[in-house]
């Protein structure tokens, strides 16, 4: 998810362009750029720097642009290829006379950039955004509009994009198709955005463009046609509500609008790494035949992404009988560990920085490990040290609290699992389609379970009150238990503890009392039964139960009134959907503790330090 924004106008452009960029920040920010029409002679000056945006703004500072009003910028968050100057966005045509921005993904742009090669076109970055620029010049003749608009006719995927020539320098054009895209109106100016707060200092009007639409702005004009070319009448549109609340796209925290984006998240991996049965796991940076000698896997990571790691090992080992040892990356890394030859680390990481991380794959290299990452962040200083790399694509994760990143990696190790099981020939691929049948049904029930979430509410309401939490979970669900605490003790500062359920006799059970709320994670599974007993000795001790099962479940009843049911999966796939109501649990009972959800106390969105 990138940012976009475009100005036509009377006004100086960069300075209203940099303060509109800035509030899209949080849509992506490894990397960003602007580019200006000189009032003079029409020749565009662009900047453009990987960092933040602040890094952009010291950049300029430093080589002052033209003072023109006509302008476009872009803050990244990079898809295709790492956050560099030349990745970084706008994008020139071969003429340096077309400069685009993009939000999207160009699922074809290998086939056209080969094409445009072929024609001569030289490129500078590794993006698929460029070739948009290359493409409307190659259409170019002698109207910029009718270019850009035979150009999104040869565009696969989603796009939304930001266009300015010296062809035409009092025009800014703007297109979009599956990425978000709207209109500002103002007083002899006019604007582009991906989101409304990159705009809304400036002008309350809006235009929310539609798919398959272009819009050509000129300072005292709007006209907007659809890719057949037929001319649209513009609706404007008053904007009634504040910044923060759009950049939540109404959400009340950063974390509620990232739980809600998992469904998306995952239908968007599990869609273009499935074709068939096949599992593309393209980045993986080993070859079939390496993957086959692996005869030892080591998963090493922090915090949520090691309990990502943990279920990870009971897959992997369930479908590919290779034995997996998971480690905290902050132990492995003081161990002296025992690497076999052919020993794959596995390093899971949200941020791609965590210190202890790095310094755990920087020790398994020098044993000689191949190493392959699990990483949200393009280009970030994991990757740069992993033999391969698979990226979630989960889009920036701005609250502090783990969510659509975990369940990312998750499912990005259900693909692996599956992988490495069809290649060890430990699954059939029979075995593989009944699985990735079950595992492609998950977003859908995730949009159940959603849609649920006000009964989870009133029970984290109900349980607000006791001062200490425990999370009991069995086999698959032991590192749900020790994720479902950790997303508690972080955002409402209750004291939880994740714990083996059948380890509660050898100590726990000591804490149980009518003071402790017991989270039993008991969905169908071979250790359902136990579980059930767990919690019969729960109840003889006057704990309160809140359980989480499978629906249709009424054994649970008899044990507690505060049920949340999951939708019936395959056994294997629940860690995916307790997480659900895990963290919306958390997020409830932090809210009614009135604590600062999305910027916990003591806690950094990436522990880059020791
Ligand atoms: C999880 O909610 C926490 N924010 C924290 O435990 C986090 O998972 C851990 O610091 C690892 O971060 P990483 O995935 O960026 O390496």
């Amino acid at each position: 998810m990138c940012g976009i924004i475009g100005y036509v106008g009377e006004k100086e452009a960069a300075p209203i362009l940099i303060e509109g960029i800035k509030k899209l920040e949080y849509r992506g920010y490894d990397s960003s750029g602007i580019g200006i029409i000189a009032p003079v002679n029409s020749h565009i000056a662009i900047r453009k720097t990987p960092g933040k945006i602040q890094d952009l703004v010291n950049l300029i500072r430093g080589h002052n642009l033209p003072k023109g009003t006509v302008g476009i910028s872009h803050t990244r968050w990079a898809t295709h290829g790492a956050p560099t100057r030349a990745n970084a966005h706008p994008h020139f045509d071969n003429k340096n006379e077309i400069l685009i921005v993009h939000n999207g993904i160009i699922e074809n742009y290998q086939m056209l950039k080969g094409l445009l090669i072929k024609k001569g076109h030289e490129f500078e970055s590794e993006t698929d955004s460029e070739i948009i620029a290359h493409l409307i010049e190659d259409h170019f003749h002698d109207d910029l509009l009718s270019a850009v608009r035979l150009a999104m006719q040869k565009l696969k995927g989603s796009f939304a994009i930001g266009v300015i020539s010296n062809h035409c320098p009092d025009t800014l054009i703007a297109a979009r198709l599956g990425s978000p895209l709207i209109i500002g109106v103002g007083e002899h100016e006019n604007f582009i955005a991906s989101d409304v707060p990159a705009i809304l200092d400036r002008t309350r009007k809006v235009i929310y463009l539609k798919d398959g639409e272009i819009a050509c702005l000129k300072k005292n004009s709007i006209k907007i046609i659809n890719f057949a070319g037929k001319e649209i009448s513009p609706k404007i549109q008053e904007v009634t509500f504040n910044i923060e609340a759009v950049q939540k796209q109404g959400f009340p925290h950063f974390m509620l609008k990232e739980i809600h984006e998992q469904e998306d998240v995952l239908k968007q991996m599990l869609s273009t790494r499935i074709k068939g049965t096949k599992i593309q796991l393209e980045g993986v940076g080993l070859a079939e035949k390496e993957l086959r000698s692996i005869n030892q896997i080591v998963i090493v990571a922090c915090g949520t992404a090691y309990h990502a790691g943990m279920v990870g090992k009971y897959i992997i080992e369930q479908l590919s009988s290779i034995p997996v040892i998971t480690d905290l990356s902050s132990e492995f890394r003081y161990r002296n560990p025992i690497l076999g030859k052919n020993c794959l680390v596995i390093a899971i990481s949200q941020s791609g920085e965590t210190a202890d991380t790095l310094a755990a794959v920087k020790e398994a290299k020098a044993k000689g490990a191949k190493i392959v990452s699990i990483c949200n962040v393009v280009g970030s200083s994991l990757t740069r040290e992993s033999d391969g790399v698979l990226y979630t694509h989960a889009g920036p994760e701005i609250g502090v609290a783990s969510t659509k990143a975990y369940t990312a990696q998750l499912c990005m190790l259900y693909l692996l699992a599956i992988k490495l099981g069809l290649i060890k020939k430990a699954i059939s691929e029979n075995d593989a389609k009944k699985f990735i049948k079950d595992l492609r049904q998950i977003p859908s029930l995730y949009a159940k379970l959603l849609k649920a979430k006000q009964s989870i509410a009133k029970i984290a309401k109900e349980n607000s009150h006791f001062g200490c939490f425990l999370y009991l979970g069995r086999n698959i669900n032991f590192p749900s238990a020790l994720e479902g605490a950790l997303k508690l003790k972080e955002i409402s500062y209750i004291p939880a503890e994740g714990y083996a359920a059948g380890e509660m006799k050898h100590g726990p059970i000591a804490l149980i009392d009518e003071y402790r709320a017991v989270v039993c994670i008991a969905p169908q599974s071979d250790t359902y039964d136990k579980m059930i007993s767990n919690m019969q000795e729960i109840m003889a001790r006057k704990g309160k139960i809140i359980a989480i099962a499978s629906q249709g479940d009424k054994t649970i009843q008899q044990h507690t009134s505060h049920v949340i049911y999951i939708p019936p999966t395959n056994k294997l796939l629940t860690p995916l959907l307790v997480a659900i109501p895990l963290q919306l649990m958390a997020y409830y009972i932090a809210v009614n503790r009135g604590c600062d959800v999305d910027q916990p106390r003591n806690l950094a969105k990436s522990v880059t330090v020791e």
